[in-house]
Parts: C-alpha cells; sequence; structure tokens
C-alpha cells in the first residue's frame, strides 16, 4: 500500500495489543521476548511501551506494524526493543518511531538515550548513527548465539532555557 493512503500514529502499548507485538517480535527476526516478558514490562513502573500503527484512510482500519519500548532511570533513557514490520521496514519509520521515543523519553526528564545493538545489525546502526548515537563500548559475545554488541548513546541537546 502507498505510503500516501497511510496514516502513522504512535499510542502506549496495552495487554489487548501483545498477540499483535509478539507477531512483529517474531517477524523481525532478532531475539523475540515471551508474553510473560511483555506482561512484566507493561507493568514495570519505570518502563514506557508503545505501539505504531498505520491506518488506511479509506476503510480507517489501524494496524500495529511497530513497537518500541525503554525504561527511564535516573534521568537517562534505556531502549529495550524497536521494531518494525518486515513488510514496512526501510521506509523510513524505524526513523520516526526513534523520534516519537526520543520525545518520550525527553517528557520523562531524560538527558540521554542508551541501547545496545548487535555489531551486524547494519539497518538498525544505520537509524541509530541517523540520530548521531555514538559508540560507547564494544560488548563481545552479549547475545545468546555469541554476537558482539555495540554500547551507543546519544545525549539529547538542551533545550533552550535549561539551565542544567
Ligand atoms: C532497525 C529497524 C527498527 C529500522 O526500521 P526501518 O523502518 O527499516 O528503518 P528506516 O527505514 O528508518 O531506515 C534506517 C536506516 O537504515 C537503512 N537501512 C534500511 N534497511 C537496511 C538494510 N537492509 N541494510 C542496510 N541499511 C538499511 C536505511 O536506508 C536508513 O538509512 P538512511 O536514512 O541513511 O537511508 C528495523 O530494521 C527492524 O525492525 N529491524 C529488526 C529489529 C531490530 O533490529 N531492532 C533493533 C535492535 S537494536
Amino acid at each position: 500500500m502507498a505510503d500516501e493512503e497511510l496514516t502513522f500514529d504512535l499510542r502506549e502499548m496495552q495487554g489487548k495489543d501483545i498477540d499483535a507485538v509478539m507477531a512483529i517480535d517474531r517477524r523481525a527476526g532478532l531475539f523475540p521476548w515471551s508474553r510473560s516478558s511483555f506482561e512484566q514490562e507493561l507493568s514495570n513502573p519505570i518502563a514506557g511501551y508503545f505501539i505504531f500503527t498505520a491506518t488506511n484512510q479509506n476503510d480507517q482500519t489501524a494496524v500495529p506494524i511497530g513497537f518500541a519500548g525503554q525504561w527511564y532511570v535516573a534521568g537517562e533513557a534505556q531502549l529495550m526493543k524497536i521494531a518494525i514490520d518486515p513488510d514496512f521496514q526501510g521506509r523510513h519509520l524505524g526513523h520516526l518511531l526513534l523520534d516519537a521515543m526520543i520525545k518520550q523519553a525527553q517528557v520523562h526528564d531524560c538527558a540521554s538515550m542508551i541501547l545496545e545493538v548487535r555489531t551486524d545489525n547494519e539497518p538498525a546502526l544505520n537509524l541509530y548513527r541517523n540520530f548521531n548515537f555514538n559508540t560507547l563500548d564494544v560488548r563481545e559475545h552479549y547475545y545468546p548465539n555469541g554476537a558482539d554488541a555495540y554500547i551507543m548513546e546519544l545525549v539529547f541537546p538542551k533545550k533552550i532555557g535549561d539551565q542544567n
């Protein structure tokens, strides 16, 4: 479907979204989480999880096409998951979703975002580099399959009027 026929929206994830989110998580192909992991995250007071939907202008049906979640810890957002359904990847929707997560982090008074990413995950690395994330560290054999991870950080630009 052409992008001009779709509108994209972000809303807080709810329990009823878990089936759709698990399907995207599996299709996106990285280490998928169990239902209980998502349930725990939705009741975690320091976590914010969001679902990204595409609405068809013709029939107004909203279809989940991505999701992301982060923790807000001591003024820092820790991005736990971000995924776009493979049918919708490569259309800068990951960019829109990450931008929305950064705005949410700022609403929660975070000054920076930190994440880990596989060193061979080119789409994700391109996404983060486009936002000027810096690589802080490399963790060897970080993932269960032995893959290495980069730890990346983005310090948010200070808003005009911020004293600190
Ligand atoms: C990472 C992910 C969320 C990006 O979403 P997306 O909608 O495809 O991203 P965008 O379209 O905004 O593209 C991001 C950048 O990666 C590039 N890119 C997209 N697909 C790519 C590919 N297969 N190989 C290399 N670069 C790619 C895009 O060109 C873009 O860079 P550009 O703006 O300089 O052109 C998505 O690929 C995904 O869900 N992957 C599986 C889950 C995952 O890896 N999550 C991150 C875990 S840390």
